[in-house]
């Protein structure tokens, strides 16, 4: 038994996320931690809400509630989303939990001792009416260039160009509209990432077995350009985590808070203690999976992430672990995945275009949104969602090949042959054929989950699915009965157990109606089908079983239409 360690990246707290974030983190990351635990590992799998940062106190604002009330509803909102999607985390924490404060400041305090942090000084625009100072993206004015009125400090949006806040004409703050600004001088916390290039760069090349997407993405940043950059980690916000060394104030930095990204992968620490915390434990029960000193040395460490993370979890943060001289775990294993357009477009948040995860769910289960993401997962390039290919997929894979199989075999055995596992027959060479098939597949199925090959895994599942309704329609039992019932027990005894061992297989895509399945079979044996032959004599003769409601039904052509239009436009 391993033990094993998967963090999903933490999503931002702003809003609902959509598919497109759910097929890139969260929802892989479930699959392979529910495969591993089916595989009777030792997993502990954590993610969060990413809570701080200028886009949380915007939205905030926007919703026109305090910073801390607005992140907490949120909270609670994705919480909920991931439990209808049937995210299995162990924790789902907060980036502004006291863990994460403690965590975060003890960092930068283990940093700043070994001569990683540096403090610069920095011209910033200070809003008196507001008493603060203003990120770029808070300052609105006249672009110079285009002479769009709206333009934001960092980018006008008209015309693209990128700007410095002191390029606008008539510059105001964001927040309150005045125009009483200035230039100040104000003071930064800088982590030294260029003294730990060399041992980044001996680290990622290490890792050959990580995926291309991942080392050309942490590679790129490590040598384009200058190289790697320093990097500024406080920021001058009411909200987020307070500047301090370890335990103690540092100097000259009162009422700054670190940068979002510095916190926010500490928080899959922290948010494993939150776990311990939520549990009753003590620290010694989540070191064990962060200390190698305490226990951590035989963890595997799983991440999972959209492309565009990458640069923050190959350098930035491990910059952080190593930087801390601290016996913390690294990331054995990086997953990253490309981004899923919609519909001829981007997914975008920030324009509401797209499907959003409450969406989804209220048109329909979350197993047929599970199956056609993950087997459409973007992995060896960016894949797209459209409406037809989500009505095929679910009519074809889940109703036709799986649906029908489980409701077939249930239906005529219930009709024919009465509401027991039947006794009559043997195997003949058909079910020989059939289970050296299924144990070849599975094995082949066990390997493509252990590799995180998503869509090859999905392909894999759905091939075995197909084989048992092949083997359905050659072996014929309704005609069996009729002349040799025995032979129609046998074939049906066989296809009984099918439907359980598909239900274990499959339980990590589409865990509902594997539960389904389950419960028809009238068994609570979820053991991994180790041994073919055996799995496949599990139910025995006399056992009761049920013909479950329904599995799947399939989208109509008027629903797809319907569907298609009501999320053509711009979500308010
Ligand atoms: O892209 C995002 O949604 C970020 N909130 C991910 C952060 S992952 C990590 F750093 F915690
Ligand atoms: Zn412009």
């Amino acid at each position: 038994m391993a033990r094993i360690l998967i963090t999903s990246a933490i999503p931002y707290i702003n809003g609902i996320k959509h598919l497109g974030n759910l097929v890139g983190s969260q929802l892989p990351a479930d699959l392979f931690a529910r495969y591993m635990r089916a595989r009777g590992h030792e997993v502990i799998f954590i993610c969060a809400t990413d809570e701080h940062g200028t886009p949380a106190e915007l939205a905030a604002a926007k919703a026109g509630k305090p910073v801390e009330e607005y992140c907490a509803e949120m909270h609670e909102v994705q919480k909920d989303l991931a439990a209808g999607f049937r995210l299995s985390f162990d924790h789902f924490g907060r980036s502004s939990s006291q863990r994460n404060h403690r965590l975060t400041q003890h960092f930068a305090g283990r940093l700043a001792e070994n001569g990683l942090i540096q403090e610069v000084s920095e011209k910033q625009v200070f809003s008196i009416d507001d008493n603060r100072f203003l990120p770029d993206r808070y300052i609105t004015g006249t672009c110079p260039n285009c002479g769009n009125t709206s333009a934001r400090g960092d980018q006008c949006e008209e015309c693209t160009k990128q700007l410095d806040p002191t390029d606008l004409i008539n510059p105001r703050s964001s927040i309150s509209g005045s125009t009483n600004l200035e230039v100040r001088e104000t003071k930064h916390l800088y982590l030294r990432q260029r003294a730990l290039r060399d041992k980044l760069e001996a680290w990622i090349d290490s890792k050959t077995d990580w995926p291309i997407l991942t080392t050309s993405i942490a590679k790129k940043w490590l040598n384009d350009g200058d190289g790697l950059q320093d990097r500024g980690i406080t920021r001058d916000l009411y909200w987020g985590i307070p500047v301090k060394k370890g335990d103690q104030p540092w100097p000259g930095m009162e009422g700054k808070v670190f940068y979002v990204w510095f916190d926010a992968p500490i928080e899959y620490i922290a948010g494993t203690a939150e776990w311990a915390d939520a549990n009753g434990l003590d620290d010694a029960a989540w070191e064990r999976w962060w200390r190698t000193d305490k226990g951590a040395e035989d963890v595997t460490y799983y991440q999972f992430m959209g492309k565009d993370n990458v640069p923050f979890h190959t350098l930035s943060f491990p910059a952080t672990i190593l930087g801390s001289g601290e016996p913390w775990k690294l990331v054995d294993y990086l997953k990253s995945f490309n981004y899923l357009n919609y519909d001829g477009g981007q997914f975008s948040t920030s324009q509401g275009r797209g499907v959003f995860m409450d969406q989804a769910l209220s048109i329909l289960p979350a197993d047929y949104w599970r199956w056609w993401l993950l087997s459409h997962a973007p992995e060896n390039s960016d894949s797209e969602f459209t409406w037809e290919n989500f009505q095929a997929s679910v009519n074809k894979d889940l109703a036709d090949v799986l649906g029908n199989f489980v409701s077939r075999v249930t239906k005529f055995a219930k009709s024919k042959l009465g509401e027991t596992v039947p006794a009559g027959g043997d195997f003949t060479p058909a079910e020989t054929a059939l289970i050296a098939d299924l144990g070849a597949r599975i094995r082949d199925y066990e390997s493509l989950m252990a590799q995180m090959e998503v869509r090859k895994a999905a392909a894999e599942l759905r091939a075995i699915w197909v084989i048992g309704n092949e083997y359905l329609q050659a072996a014929a039992p309704w005609s069996a009965v009729k002349t040799d019932p025995a032979r129609a027990e046998a074939i049906v005894r066989l296809s009984l157990n099918l439907i359980r061992v598909y239900a274990i297989l499959s339980r990590p895509f589409i865990p509902d109606a594997a539960a389904t399945m389950m419960a028809a079979m009238g068994s609570e044996d979820w053991s991994w089908p180790e041994d073919v032959p055996a799995a496949l004599r599990t139910l025995a003769p006399g056992d009761a079983y049920s013909v479950p409601e329904n599995l799947f039904r399939k989208i109509t052509d008027e629903e797809r239409a319907d569907w298609q239009q009501k999320f053509s436009g711009i979500r308010t």
